[in-house]
């Protein structure tokens, strides 16, 4: 009988948001969980702060000691705090001690994956992380297993619910940026800094776990450029829509590929525009969906739910499962893969397009005044539109892809043209055919 085999014993540490949902489905569903398993899961210890928050915990595992938790009997930690310390300190006592890690903590694994996994592997142990990025989704199995027998192109990903929220509403409602953030809070989609959702640190921290995995290469939160929403603007959004584009937040990881055959990878989480008819542009709300471009498969779409309390349990208590099983067979699970070691692209050598709107003066000569301005940067131009207001007119350029640098130089120059009121609005353009 599974009932009467000896327990895999599980202490958590932290107990909010999702750890609240994590330990109230182990509590459901004891049976169940037993049985997928292979031994009864008993939660022996829930670190926290502030155990007269939690009501719903029973008293006696509750405790403010995360570290004697790490030491005691426990076979797998689940850490479920946030943050870099104390959560790596203590994933690295679980670890040396010959536990197994479950973790949702994506900032950490940006930061200091290699020493974990390392850390994991000297001790014979599991890390798992599937909740680190995109929530719900399965998305980091079947990019480390599944797809292990292909080639990764591009991933690129919706990866912070927080900031789909708030670009989704100022799009389709017009709502305004602090009343939407406001939800997203109360929600439980942010983070406990929300600046780390609307300025991209949490999708720099997704986008470099995505692409360690995707392209076997070890790459850090360091090596992902990253540009917020907080700049953006209902004019930004306005002139989206007038191209039948949208603005989304994406985490964006690809293999760049040299003229010489050089590979390198660009990792990088930005705003840009993307046509209404891309599979990424109807993810609204606080949606997450990756679409996976491999050499084999094709392309792939994975989209669900990425923030809140029981969507990412579900991934945790996946990864629980996962891990416990493997202390019942005495199995482990996959190892770090970086072999390939792929140096990383910096943003300035990336090939990116720009949408460019300008707000010029409506007299002969400023259009071939703003062509030869992207001609002295080697840019080409794929779309020009102009309409007359007056004595000024707007004029909105999507160029074909340059390097990033080159982009960038050629709207500082504009912004100095003498015939040029104003640069409305600047955003890089994907999704599309350059
Ligand atoms: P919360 O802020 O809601 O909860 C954090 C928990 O950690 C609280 O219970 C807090 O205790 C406890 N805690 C903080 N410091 C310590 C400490 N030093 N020792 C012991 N306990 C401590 O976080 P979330 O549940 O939202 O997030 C947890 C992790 O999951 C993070 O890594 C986050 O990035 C990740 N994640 C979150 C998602 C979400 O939608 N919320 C989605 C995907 C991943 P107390 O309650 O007493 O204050
Ligand atoms: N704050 C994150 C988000 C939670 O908004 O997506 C999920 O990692």
């Amino acid at each position: 009988m599974i009932e009467d085999r000896e327990p895999i014993r599980v202490a958590l540490l932290g107990c909010g948001t999702v750890g609240t949902e994590v330990v109230r489905l182990l509590q459901e569903h004891p049976t169940e969980y037993a049985a997928r398993t292979g031994a009864p899961v008993r939660v022996t210890g829930v670190a926290v702060r502030r155990p007269h928050k939690h009501p719903d915990v029973p008293e006696q595992l509750l405790t403010t000691d995360a570290a004697a938790l790490v030491e005691g009997s426990a076979d797998v930690i689940v850490e479920l705090i946030g943050g870099i310390e104390p959560a790596r300190s203590l994933l690295l006592a679980a670890l040396r001690a010959g536990k197994s890690v479950v973790t949702a903590n994506k900032a950490l694994l940006a930061e200091h994956g290699s020493e974990l996994y390392a850390a994991a592997d000297a001790n014979g142990v599991d890390i798992y992380f599937e909740a680190a990025v995109a929530g719900a989704i399965p998305l980091l199995r079947p990019l480390r297993e599944s797809l292990a027998g292909d080639r990764i192109n591009r991933v690129t990903g919706i990866v912070n619910g927080t900031s789909n929220y708030i670009l989704s509403a100022m799009d389709s409602t017009g709502a305004g940026y602090e009343e939407t953030l406001e939800e997203a809070n109360r929600l439980g989609y942010a983070e406990a800094d929300p600046t780390a959702d609307v300025d991209g640190f949490d999708a720099a921290s997704k986008a470099a776990i995505l692409a360690s995995l995707a392209f076997h290469t070890r790459v850090g939160a360091g090596d992902v450029h990253r540009e917020g929403i907080s700049g953006i603007g209902a004019g930004d959004i306005e002139a989206a829509r007038s191209l039948n584009r949208t603005v989304k937040l994406l985490a964006i990881c690809e293999r760049v590929i040299d003229e010489d055959g050089t590979e390198s990878v660009s990792a990088r989480v930005h705003p840009a525009m993307i046509p209404r008819d891309h599979p990424l542009a109807g993810v609204g709300g606080a949606f997450n969906a990756v679409f996976v471009e491999a050499e084999s498969a094709g392309q792939l779409m994975f989209y669900g739910q990425g923030a809140g309390g029981a969507p990412t349990a579900s991934a945790v208590l996946g990864d629980l499962v996962a891990a416990a099983r493997n202390v019942v067979v005495s199995g482990k699970g996959p190892r770090e893969s970086a072999h390939a070691q792929l140096p990383a692209r910096a943003m300035d050598w990336t090939p990116t397009r720009y949408h460019i709107s300008l707000d010029v003066a409506d007299r002969p000569g400023v259009l071939s005044q703003v062509a030869a301005t992207f001609n002295e940067h080697d840019v080409s131009i794929s779309v020009v539109r102009q309409q007359g207001r007056g004595a000024d007119a707007s004029l909105v350029v999507v160029t074909h892809t340059a390097a990033d640098s080159a982009l960038r130089a050629t709207v500082e120059q504009i912004a100095r043209l003498s015939s040029v009121n104003e640069v409305a609005s600047v955003m890089r353009v994907e999704g599309e055919q350059s």
